[in-house]
């Protein structure tokens, strides 16, 4: 393994095992990412990196912990999308994702994919479209809560049809995805890193992707777009973070760990069968990481508060 200088500068942290918190269920996207990401950066680190789940209020209750816990470099955070758009749901958050912490690097981008059980009538999106207009409320959609990516996805796509369901939210996309299954919630808009095995297993329905492109993973599944939906684009972003005042040489440390496990043949491997898109060099670092949720707040507000998404 190649010492960095930052490596070398920082060689008395870590001290003891890492905390990395997750902001939804066991089992489901995110965690999923982070448990291989934990994984490789342990393997660097010397260290071991615990998953800790963290759930409530769509990731909002784990950023809060994650702004108040002590900045050592001992806690970091895997959060996505969700981290810039639940300041415009919730009036009052224990926490400012500009000025509570830290930023490491961003991590995979991840496309999203509408899924409905096994025996909901329609067999494609042209079908849904039909039955959701006919059937609206007593459809039920699953989610993860205001800030999580499954809302915001489910909303949009509420907006765009131009119909409403009736929520139920989980505590993750992992409950909801079980939910799915045992046929207690008809659609779910997830991401790739859950649904993929689905699609391929076709054990649920699968009625398209949410990129404006198709997947490499599904040359053959058409887009949401393509379908109707004209310009809808909704894809999943993840970044790393740590409370606000942590050592630089512990978030450099962070960075170098982070930058060798994206490159890990058993973590690219994973990404790739999962389709996570493991991010450009120039965005593992806490610069584009911190530009880049700020342009991200910039864009949600307005959005979502002219769409009216929002929790209160
Ligand atoms: C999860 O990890 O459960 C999901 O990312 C939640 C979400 O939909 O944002």
């Amino acid at each position: 393994l190649l010492i960095t200088p930052a490596l070398a500068a920082a060689a008395d942290y870590p001290q003891r095992p890492i905390s990395l918190i997750v902001p939804f269920a066991a089992g489901g996207p995110t965690d999923v990412v982070a448990r291989s990401l934990a994984n490789e950066m342990g393997k660097v680190l010397k260290q071991t990196v615990v998953v800790e789940n963290r759930t409530g209020a769509g990731g909002t209750l784990a950023a809060g912990y994650v702004a108040a816990a002590k900045p050592d470099g001992h806690t970091i955070f895997l959060h996505h999308t969700g981290m810039a758009t639940a300041p415009a749901m919730y009036s009052k958050l224990r926490y400012d994702p500009l000025k509570s912490f830290e930023y490491i690097g961003e991590v995979v981008d991840v496309p999203m994919t509408l899924m409905a059980r096994a025996d909901l009538p329609p067999n494609n999106f042209k079908e849904f479209v039909d039955y959701a207009k006919a059937n609206g409320d007593k459809i039920n959609l699953a989610n993860a809560g205001p800030g999580a990516v499954s809302q915001l996805c489910g909303s949009l796509l509420q907006q765009a049809m131009g119909v409403k369901f009736t929520t139920v939210p989980f505590q993750g996309t992992g409950p909801a995805m079980t939910a799915l299954m045992g046929k207690q919630v008809d659609v779910l808009c997830d991401q790739t890193t859950q649904t993929l095995p689905h699609i391929k297993a076709k054990d649920l329905k699968f009625y398209g992707v949410t990129t404006p492109e198709r997947i490499k993973q599904l040359p053959d599944a058409p887009t949401l777009a393509e379908q109707g939906l004209k310009g809808f684009d909704v894809k999943v972003w993840h970044g790393l973070y740590a409370p606000k005042g942590t050592p630089k040489q512990a978030v450099d440390k962070l960075n170098e760990s982070l930058k060798v496990a994206l490159k890990a043949p058993a973590f690219v491997q994973r990404m790739e069968q999962l389709g996570a898109q493991i991010v450009s060099e120039e965005r593992q670092t806490p610069e584009s990481l911190q530009k880049w949720l700020a342009a991200e707040v910039a864009k949600w507000g307005p959005i979502l508060k002219a769409e009216n998404i929002s929790v209160n």
